[in-house]
């Protein structure tokens, strides 16, 4: 019950009450049985202990609907949804920032370089915004899933110029499907559900004074644009690419509001 002491009290007991009333409700209408609801406790045991809890949040389509409701219409970048592939503590880059080392495997992706402004929404440049990110590799894995990558490849965070400006360079992700050896993947193909994922960056920008903004970036042309299997594809995250000498170049602003 720890967990719980982040939400304050009055907001358990007015929540709970209704939750346990819809589950209720959806027990009697299908009439399941005892060995179904103790199968039911047993596979989110599972989950818990896999950790995949915030995979089957995406998945089912709730993470996005908590973010929709988090962070609502406003003249700040939109918000998207985290994700489970966050490392805390990456590394720092520095100018020029490059946020992957090379490794067996890595293929011959195609160089991106991407850039932007981060500024205050409405307002001007933000000199102290710290802009963060991760992303798989151009085989589609990530840091975490291949053992073959450096720690922390493809994932790096890096301050922004005086100006609010940051560009790092990076390898242009592919699509990739969402683990599925574990009780997620028993459950999309229960559901008929594929697994893949659009290719994408997650971004993670901050500025004191301004509400951090979770993100992420699309690219045109990708065949899970349209059919995400977490949903979490928003048309103002879908950002251009085009080349650029030997690589690819990807533009991205972000604009915060205040806190
Ligand atoms: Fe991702």
């Amino acid at each position: 019950m720890e967990a719980m002491s982040t939400v304050g009290s009055e907001r358990v007991a007015a929540v709970v009450p209704d939750v346990l009333a819809a589950i209720h409700e959806v027990l009697e209408r299908h009439r399941v049985t005892e060995e179904e609801w103790y199968a039911a406790l047993a596979y989110l045991t599972e989950v818990g202990r896999a950790d995949e809890f915030i995979l089957l949040s995406d998945v089912t389509r709730t993470s996005v609907l908590i973010d929709a409701m988090s962070h609502g219409a406003s003249e700040a970048t939109a918000s998207d949804v985290e994700g489970p592939l966050y490392r805390d503590d990456p590394p720092w880059r520095e100018k020029p920032c490059k946020i992957y080392g090379s490794y067996e495997g890595m293929g011959d992706g195609d160089v991106l370089m991407v850039r932007g402004n981060v500024t205050a929404a409405g307002g001007g440049p933000l000199a102290d915004a710290v802009v963060d990110v991760w992303q798989t590799g151009p085989d589609g894995g990530y840091d975490l899933w291949d053992p073959r990558q450096p720690a922390f490849n493809f994932r790096g965070r890096m301050r922004v110029d005086e100006d609010g400006a940051y560009e790092f360079e990076t390898m242009l992700p592919k699509p990739y499907t969402v683990p599925t050896e574990g009780p997620v993947g028993r459950y999309l193909e229960a559901m008929g559900q594929h697994p893949w994922r659009p290719a994408h960056i997650h971004f993670k920008v901050t500025a004191p004074g301004y509400k951090p903004l979770v993100t992420q970036v699309f690219f045109p042309d990708d065949p899970y644009l349209e059919n995400d299997t977490i949903g979490a594809v928003k048309p103002a995250l879908v950002r251009p690419v085009t080349p650029e000498d030997d690589h690819l170049r990807c533009e991205f602003d972000v604009a915060l509001a205040p806190a």
